[in-house]
């Protein structure tokens, strides 16, 4: 192997199984210990022979069998290359638990340098342990400014969440965070320790939170918007809660709190499969009309037991939305008429400056859907239209 040393680095194991590797060189009882054994060389010849690294990235095939082992190394490895800058792991699918993901964390808290980082770690078994050691290193990243982090599909529950979120909180820079940690078992309890972390972050202007699928209800919801109506540089927000049991009062209160990001200009709100009623979206509508700067605006609240009434005040706040270019409203199954449909398109009659307009009213109770849509294509500047 070259000894010529680097400062940028990309290892692709996509194609390159240590686990097969092993097996195909030692067939043995110990092929786990021989595969770690020769990672961990491998490791150890790269990183510390190029401790000068500002950017590494490795892409890991899935199901090679890294493990908590090889995993802890990498982190190991990592933390003597103390100039590095951006990081890009790919890790999914490969037998991390916590013990993996606490030695990653304490790792990468030794780059002290690092601002741009994307770390995958999806369908692995990392629980709350795991994810609040990784939180807390990540902590001494003060430069953090673009992070990445996919977590879905392991064993979070609440607590890991809120470590996540108070370590992240040390990091001031923090601007652009993409936070993927669906399918969990996310508790209501541990949120608003997740969400006053990220108050912290003041300089977030790019959020996108998935907490799809997890167990979420009215209070979580709450105090999530407790924590993000800090962020008061939040510009784009992606935040994304189907399929959890929020209610009224959790859609109310999450959109109070949204409604005082004033530079909001991009909401993605996925409320799908959730029970938050006509309180709740008249709720959420209403506060979030505090803040009328949207520009592009995506709800998305199929089957939510939402009828007439519920959209009759979405109306209203859309007509107070003149700057909406993109505005996009998911209600498939729900128990609208005609009446609400109508009082939508109304609202809509003041928003001048859209452009795409997708109303995806499917399986209500709408009979003449062509006069909402006539209505519609009146808008002027109207370039798509897509409803049904
Ligand atoms: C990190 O960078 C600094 C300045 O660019 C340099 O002096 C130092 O030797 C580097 N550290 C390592 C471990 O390469
Ligand atoms: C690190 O990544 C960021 C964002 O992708 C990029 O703007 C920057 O140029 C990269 N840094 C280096 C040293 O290449
Ligand atoms: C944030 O980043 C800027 C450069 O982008 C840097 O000057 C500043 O020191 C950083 N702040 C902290 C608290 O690290
Ligand atoms: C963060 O990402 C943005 C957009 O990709 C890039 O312009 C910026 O330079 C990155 N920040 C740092 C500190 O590299
Ligand atoms: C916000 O980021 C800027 C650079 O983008 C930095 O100078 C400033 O210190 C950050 N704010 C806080 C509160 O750290
Ligand atoms: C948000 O900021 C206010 C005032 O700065 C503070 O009192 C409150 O505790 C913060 N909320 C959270 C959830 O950190
Ligand atoms: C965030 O907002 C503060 C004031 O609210 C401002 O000083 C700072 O520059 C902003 N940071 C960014 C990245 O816009
Ligand atoms: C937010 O994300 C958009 C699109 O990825 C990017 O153009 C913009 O620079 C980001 N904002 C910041 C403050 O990095
Ligand atoms: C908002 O963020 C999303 C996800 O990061 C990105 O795809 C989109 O381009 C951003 N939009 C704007 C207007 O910055
Ligand atoms: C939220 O908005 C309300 C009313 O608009 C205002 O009184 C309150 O101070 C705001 N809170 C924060 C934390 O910005
Ligand atoms: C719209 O955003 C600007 C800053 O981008 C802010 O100053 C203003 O208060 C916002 N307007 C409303 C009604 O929230
Ligand atoms: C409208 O949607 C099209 C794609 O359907 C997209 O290319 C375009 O940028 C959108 N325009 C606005 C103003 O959002």
């Amino acid at each position: 192997m070259n000894l010529k040393q680097y400062n940028q680095l990309t290892l692709l194991f996509y194609f390159f199984d240590f686990y097969q590797f092993a097996l195909f060189f030692f067939y043995s009882n110990c092929i786990s210990l021989i595969n770690l054994l020769l990672f961990h060389i491998f490791l150890h010849f790269i990183l510390l022979t190029n401790q000068q690294l500002n950017i590494f990235s490795s892409i890991f095939k899935r199901n090679s069998q890294i493990g908590d082992s090889g995993v802890s190394g990498l982190g190991y490895g990592l933390g003597k290359c103390t100039n590095l800058s951006n990081l890009t792991l790919y890790l999914g699918r490969n037998q991390i638990g916590d013990k993996g993901a606490s030695g990653l964390g304490s790792g990468l808290g030794k780059c002290a340098k690092l601002s741009n980082l994307i770390l995958k770690l999806q369908k692995n078994q990392i629980g709350d342990k795991g994810v609040t050691d990784l939180g807390f290193g990540l902590g001494k990243c003060v430069l953090l400014s673009n992070f990445t982090l996919n977590l879905k599909c392991n064993q979070i529950g609440g607590e890991g969440t809120s470590g996540l979120g108070s370590g992240l909180g040390k990091c001031p820079n923090l601007s652009n965070f993409e936070l993927n940690i669906k399918l969990n078992k996310i508790r209501d309890e541990c949120i608003s320790g997740f969400g006053s972390g990220l108050a912290e972050c003041t300089n977030l202007s790019n959020l996108t939170l998935n907490l799809d699928q997890n167990q979420i209800k009215d209070e979580g919801a709450s105090s999530l918007g407790l924590g993000l109506r800090n962020c008061t540089n939040l510009s784009n927000l992606t935040l994304i809660l189907s399929e959890n049991q929020i209610g009224a009062s959790g859609a109310s209160n999450l959109g109070s709190n949204l409604g005082n990001c004033t530079r909001l200009s991009t909401l993605y709100l996925g409320l799908g499969w959730n029970q938050i009623g006509d309180a709740g979206a008249s709720g959420l509508v209403s506060s979030l009309g505090k803040n009328t700067n949207f520009s592009n605006l995506e709800l998305f609240l199929h089957q939510n037991q939402i009828g007439d009434q519920g959209v009759s005040s979405l109306g209203y706040f859309l007509g107070k939305c003149t700057n909406l270019k993109d505005f996009k409203l998911f209600l498939r199954e729900n128990e609208i008429s005609d009446q609400g449909l109508s009082s939508i398109v109304s609202g809509l009659q003041k928003c001048t400056n859209l452009y795409n307009l997708t109303l995806d009213c499917w399986q209500n109770q709408i009979q003449d859907l062509q006069q909402s849509k006539v209505k519609c294509l009146k808008l002027k500047r109207l370039v798509v239209l897509q409803m049904d």
